[in-house]
């Protein structure tokens, strides 16, 4: 997909494209000029065809309106873009997203969006934000889609028109400054994008085939295209460094585990050395303490995290990125079966600490201790933030948009929270409470796996933090913003690719 930034003055009358597209405040569309111009194009119908369409630029609504030939533009494209004053600068990835949407509707090519008026010195988050909106609102996950349906998006061109009264563009931007900060802005809106999508590409796929093995055949796949280190270890060599509560979620299954490790190492000396870990649980039945069908039904996505980091690897080494970066993906399934692990159980960690079993499906932070284990043994890293759709009470606190947030270093979490927002991703902070640690005291072992329902977020935060130590660590609870139960702005309906814009924001400064 190419993005333009017109130079000079574009009118409605002469842009030539298959749509343009309108962003709409509500209740300014009688002294809109571009609207007064394209009305006086279709002889004066415009009033009368709104006020059947009871269009008033709410931030629900859009219409399409044919043009037979009368202006430039095939098509044109209201969008409601709601009240002026509730307007944030993020708006403008869901607001292209729609537009984008309606002219994929009609197999359009070619697209002029026409922006609200915006500062220049935003020029380059708003090239990033309609860079992801267009592109990520083309996203479909139809791989298995056979015959008619399968009708990918033919959109090439964007032509991004910065909205000025009286003319789609009246003030484009020859500055060299404002042009490099709009290159730079496409080129970070096209890497999150691609990202992103590559997390939904994997988080979509079936755990048929979306396997422990399959998910280090993608890592090995993104270390050759990228320049990457990469080590996978195998169940023997798990074994060797004492993974057991890792190998202990693997053993029910016939399907291999993968340890995963990817290394990004910036061209000068690091900034930092940064380890994500993703949880890559590639099917999660429960194990013995096994789930109800209905709980099972998205189970292929608790390898959400994995997806995430990958993503995000995957834009990051492109782009260039300050830090020493290393993706750790523990994979794994968790099944039943006569060599599954049981309730009782009493594990030995690679540190060395010994876990009490009592629910085999709180699995996820099983394979996250040895991650943290392995990352402070191995990596020695100056931070650590680990990714996993890891409880359902997660959801149940902060509803299916927002993940939960954990830390036992604040000032570490903040810059974080930030970078979420920035991103356009939900994320909240949650405490560790420290009394709550009660529920994880064993009678057998120096921890119990979980406590009871009672802050069940929480409790799977407090347990994994007996892994960390020192090292400054923050853990996101990514259950519910993992998937979309509908398609709304640049998401698609199931994965959203939750996780990899966040990263990018907080790892990639701004020149
Ligand atoms: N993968 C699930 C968590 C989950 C639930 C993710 C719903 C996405 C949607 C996790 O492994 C799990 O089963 N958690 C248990 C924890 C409990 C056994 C302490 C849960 O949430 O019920
Ligand atoms: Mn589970
Ligand atoms: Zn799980």
């Amino acid at each position: 997909m190419q993005f333009t930034f017109p130079t000079e003055t574009q009118e409605l009358a002469t842009l030539r494209v298959d749509a343009c597209a309108l962003i709409l405040f509500e209740g300014e569309l009688s002294d809109n000029p571009v609207l007064r111009a394209l009305d006086q194009a279709l002889s004066g119908i415009l009033p009368g065809l709104l006020e059947d369409e009871q269009f008033t630029g709410k931030k629900t609504q859009s219409f399409t309106l044919h043009t037979h030939g009368k202006v430039g533009a095939g098509r044109v494209l209201l969008v409601g873009a709601g009240k002026r004053k509730d307007f944030q600068l993020n708006d403008v990835r869901s607001l292209t997203a729609r537009a984008v949407r309606m002219a994929n509707a009609s197999r359009t090519r070619s697209i002029g969006i026409v922006l609200p008026e915006l500062e220049p010195q935003h020029a380059e988050r708003v090239a990033q934000l309609v860079t992801e909106g267009a592109v990520l609102s083309c996203y479909q996950f139809d791989k298995y889609w056979t015959g008619e349906r399968k009708k990918p998006s033919v959109l090439s061109d964007v032509i991004v028109l910065p909205g000025v009264p009286g003319a789609l563009s009246g003030s484009p931007s020859s500055d060299p400054a404002i042009k490099a900060a709009q290159v730079r802005g496409v080129a970070r809106g096209q890497a999150v994008a691609q990202g992103t999508m590559l997390a939904r590409d994997l988080v979509n796929e079936g755990a048929n085939e979306m396997t422990p093995r399959h998910l280090a055949e993608v890592a090995g796949k993104l270390a050759k295209e990228r320049g990457l280190d990469l080590t996978v270890l195998g169940p023997s060599e798990c074994r060797e460094l004492g993974m057991r509560l890792f190998l202990a979620v693997a053993q029910g299954s016939n399907e291999e585990p993968r340890f995963i490790h990817l290394t990004y190492r910036p061209s000068g000396t690091p900034r930092r050395k940064v380890v994500l870990i993703g949880k890559s649980v590639t099917f999660d039945s429960g194990g013995l303490s096994i789930k109800t069908s209905d709980g099972m039904l998205d189970m292929k996505m608790d390898m959400g995290g994995g997806g995430a980091v990958l993503g995000a690897m995957s834009a990051l080494s492109q782009l260039g990125c300050p830090d020493e970066v290393h993706v750790i993906c523990a994979a794994t399934e968790n099944m039943p079966s006569g060599t599954a692990y049981k309730l009782g159980d009493v594990l030995r960690s690679m540190n060395g600490k010994t876990v009490e079993i009592n629910n085999t499906d709180a699995e996820g932070r099983l394979t996250l201790a040895d991650a943290l284990s392995y990352a402070q043994e191995k990596i020695k890293p100056d931070l650590m933030i680990d990714f996993a759709t890891l409880t359902g009470a997660c959801e149940v606190a902060l509803g299916p948009h927002c993940a939960g947030v954990m830390t036992n270093t604040q000032d570490a979490s903040t810059p974080l929270l930030d970078a979420a927002r920035a991103a356009g991703e939900e994320m909240w902070p949650l405490p560790l409470p420290e009394r709550l640690s009660e529920a994880l005291k064993s009678d057998i072992a120096d921890v119990k796996q979980c406590g009871d329902r009672k802050g069940g977020c929480l409790t799977a935060g407090l347990f994994l933090k007996e892994f960390v130590g020192e090292t400054p660590w923050i853990h996101v609870d990514m259950a519910g913003p993992v998937k979309a139960t509908s398609e709304s702005g640049h998401h698609s309906k199931g994965a959203t690719g939750f996780g990899v814009a966040s990263i990018i924001e907080f790892l990639l400064p701004r020149s």
